[in-house]
């Protein structure tokens, strides 16, 4: 029952009632009867032409002409609820469920009401978006669609530039994955509807960030070679995640990476400061090999050349 202030308490009754009658009679129930607080979608093309018109081209449709949908998920009513009472009187804002009249907690519910089942958005509730206000309605258009698939209101990058305009110029810098040239999307890396918390950076907030496979980063749908398993891992790669050496987004330096000069990317975490490694002294690089005076030495992947991860040998080096 997601509009409350539209009915009264009679058509819930009603509503409960019918639905009893429905799984008494399982097959072949037309459902057009089951309730005297509905009037079906045609009763609305007389007022509503340029809605109603353009429907037939939304997957929404669907619900109104398939027979056995119950009728209160069918067409129109599905989502603004039992017209009767709004026909009748000749229409207003008030007698119908009007998502301008609604709060983003209503408009969520209302959409969930048949969304809810759906895997993607399990997590709907918990997302960074949900909690901030931002629902289904701030990035889907139902009526004005800018395509009918997924039903966005523009264009994917536009509608969340609309709100993340700083990531705009993320996208510009001279190393970039090329969303803004329409190659690659947000949704491509991130779930809008809210993901599960990672069991890698598992100390760190999500960001939205989608998992691939098995649970892995969401980068690895398309970096298969990065994927492994290897029988050498880099833990930097496996455990922090590639976001610790690359700006997913973009950046100044090739390769995505976050710092000018792959020494320092690496001095970062092979400094001596940290406990990790076999002799817990961060494994640091200042050994006798490694002359930091020596330019040579400098650039690492020179010969660290399998820094994701190797299956050969265990320093990367091939
Ligand atoms: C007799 C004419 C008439 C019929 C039939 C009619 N409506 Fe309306 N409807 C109106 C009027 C008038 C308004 C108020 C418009 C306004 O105030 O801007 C309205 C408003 C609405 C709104 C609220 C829009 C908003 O501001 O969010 C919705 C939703 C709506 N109607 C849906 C329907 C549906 C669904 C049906 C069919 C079950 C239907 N209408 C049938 C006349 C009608
Ligand atoms: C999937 C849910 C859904 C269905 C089905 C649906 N609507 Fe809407 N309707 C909305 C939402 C959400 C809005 C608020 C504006 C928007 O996001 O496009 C809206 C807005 C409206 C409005 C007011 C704004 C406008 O564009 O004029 C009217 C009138 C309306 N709907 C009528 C209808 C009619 C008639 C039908 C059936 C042909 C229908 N709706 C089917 C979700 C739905
Ligand atoms: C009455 C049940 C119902 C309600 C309420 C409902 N939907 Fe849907 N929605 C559906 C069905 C059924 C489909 C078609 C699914 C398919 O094609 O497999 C659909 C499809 C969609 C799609 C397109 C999916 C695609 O693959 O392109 C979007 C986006 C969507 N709905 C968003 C919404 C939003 C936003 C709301 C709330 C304003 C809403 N829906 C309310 C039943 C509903
Ligand atoms: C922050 C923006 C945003 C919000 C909020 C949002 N969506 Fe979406 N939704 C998207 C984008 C972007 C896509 C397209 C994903 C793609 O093309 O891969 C999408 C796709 C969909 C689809 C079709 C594809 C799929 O994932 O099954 C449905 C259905 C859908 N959304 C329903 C909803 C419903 C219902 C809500 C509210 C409960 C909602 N969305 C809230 C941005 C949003
Ligand atoms: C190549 C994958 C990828 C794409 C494409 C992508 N993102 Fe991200 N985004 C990430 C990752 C990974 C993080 C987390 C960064 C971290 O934890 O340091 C992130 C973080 C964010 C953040 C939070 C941190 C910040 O920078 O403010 C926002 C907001 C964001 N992305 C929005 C977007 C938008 C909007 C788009 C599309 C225009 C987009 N992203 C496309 C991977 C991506
Ligand atoms: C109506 C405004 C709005 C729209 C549209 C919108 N967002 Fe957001 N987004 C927010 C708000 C508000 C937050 C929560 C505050 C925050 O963490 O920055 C948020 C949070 C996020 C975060 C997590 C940021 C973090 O620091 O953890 C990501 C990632 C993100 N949005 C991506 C997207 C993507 C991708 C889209 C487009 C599909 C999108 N947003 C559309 C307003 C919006
Ligand atoms: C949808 C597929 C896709 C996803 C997901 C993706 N990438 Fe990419 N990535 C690409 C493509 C394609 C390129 C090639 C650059 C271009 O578009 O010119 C690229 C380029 C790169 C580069 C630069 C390579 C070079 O030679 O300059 C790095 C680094 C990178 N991606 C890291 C990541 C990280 C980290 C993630 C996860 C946060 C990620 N990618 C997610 C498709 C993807
Ligand atoms: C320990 C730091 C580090 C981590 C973590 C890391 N990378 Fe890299 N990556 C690099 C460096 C350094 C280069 C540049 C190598 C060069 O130019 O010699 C690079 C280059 C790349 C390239 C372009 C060249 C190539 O090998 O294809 C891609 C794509 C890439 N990384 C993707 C990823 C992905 C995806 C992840 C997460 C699974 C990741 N990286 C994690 C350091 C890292
Ligand atoms: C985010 C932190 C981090 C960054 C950045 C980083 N590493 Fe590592 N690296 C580690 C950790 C943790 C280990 C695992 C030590 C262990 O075996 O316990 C490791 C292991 C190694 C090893 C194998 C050491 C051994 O004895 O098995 C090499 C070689 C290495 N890193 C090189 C590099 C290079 C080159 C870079 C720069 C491109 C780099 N690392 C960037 C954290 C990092
Ligand atoms: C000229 C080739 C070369 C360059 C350049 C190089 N390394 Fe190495 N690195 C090696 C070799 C060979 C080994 C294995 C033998 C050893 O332990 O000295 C090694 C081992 C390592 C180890 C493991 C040390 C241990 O105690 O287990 C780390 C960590 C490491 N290098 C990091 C780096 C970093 C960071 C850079 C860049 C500042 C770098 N290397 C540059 C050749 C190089």
């Amino acid at each position: 029952m997601s509009f409350p202030r539209a009915i009264p308490l009679i058509f819930s009754l009603l509503a409960v009632l019918s639905a009893c009658r429905l799984a008494a009679q399982p097959t072949g129930a037309k459902s057009a009867t089951a309730s005297d607080a509905y009037a079906g979608s045609n009763a609305c093309r007389t007022c509503h032409p340029n809605v109603a018109l353009q429907f037939f081209r939304n997957p929404h449709n669907k619900t109104g002409v398939l027979a056995n949908t119950p009728v209160d998920k069918a067409g129109c009513e599905g989502c603004h609820g039992p017209g009767k009472k709004h026909v009748d009187t000749k229409g207003g804002k008030d007698s119908i469920g009007a998502f301008s009249q609604m709060t983003p907690g209503q408009a969520l519910d209302a959409c969930l009401r048949c969304h809810s089942k759906d895997q993607n958005r399990a997590n709907i509730r918990l997302s960074n978006h949900t909690q901030a206000n931002v629902v289904c309605t701030s990035c889907h258009s139902i009526h004005q669609p800018e395509s009918n698939r997924s039903l966005l209101s523009k264009r994917q990058a536009d509608v969340c530039y609309g709100c993340h305009n700083d990531v705009r110029a993320q996208f510009s810098l001279p190393s970039k994955h090329r969303v803004n040239e329409g190659f690659m999307t947000c949704s491509d890396c991130h779930n809008p509807h809210g993901t599960n918390a990672a069991t890698w950076k598992m100390g760190r907030r999500p960001h939205l960030v989608d998992t691939g496979l098995n649970n892995e980063q969401a980068c690895m749908k398309c970096h298969v070679d990065k994927r492994g398993p290897f029988l050498y891992e880099h833990a930097a790669v496996r455990v922090d995640g590639c976001e610790s050496c690359h700006s997913p987004h973009g950046s100044v330096n090739a390769r995505l990476l976050k710092r000018p000069v792959i020494l320092t990317v690496c001095l970062e975490c092979h400094n001596g400061a940290g406990s990790f490694g076999r002799q817990a002294d961060g494994v640091t690089t200042q050994s006798a090999s490694h002359n930091m005076a020596d330019p040579r030495y400098r650039n690492c992947t020179t010969c660290h050349v399998r820094i994701h991860g190797s299956n050969a040998d265990r320093t990367f080096l091939r």
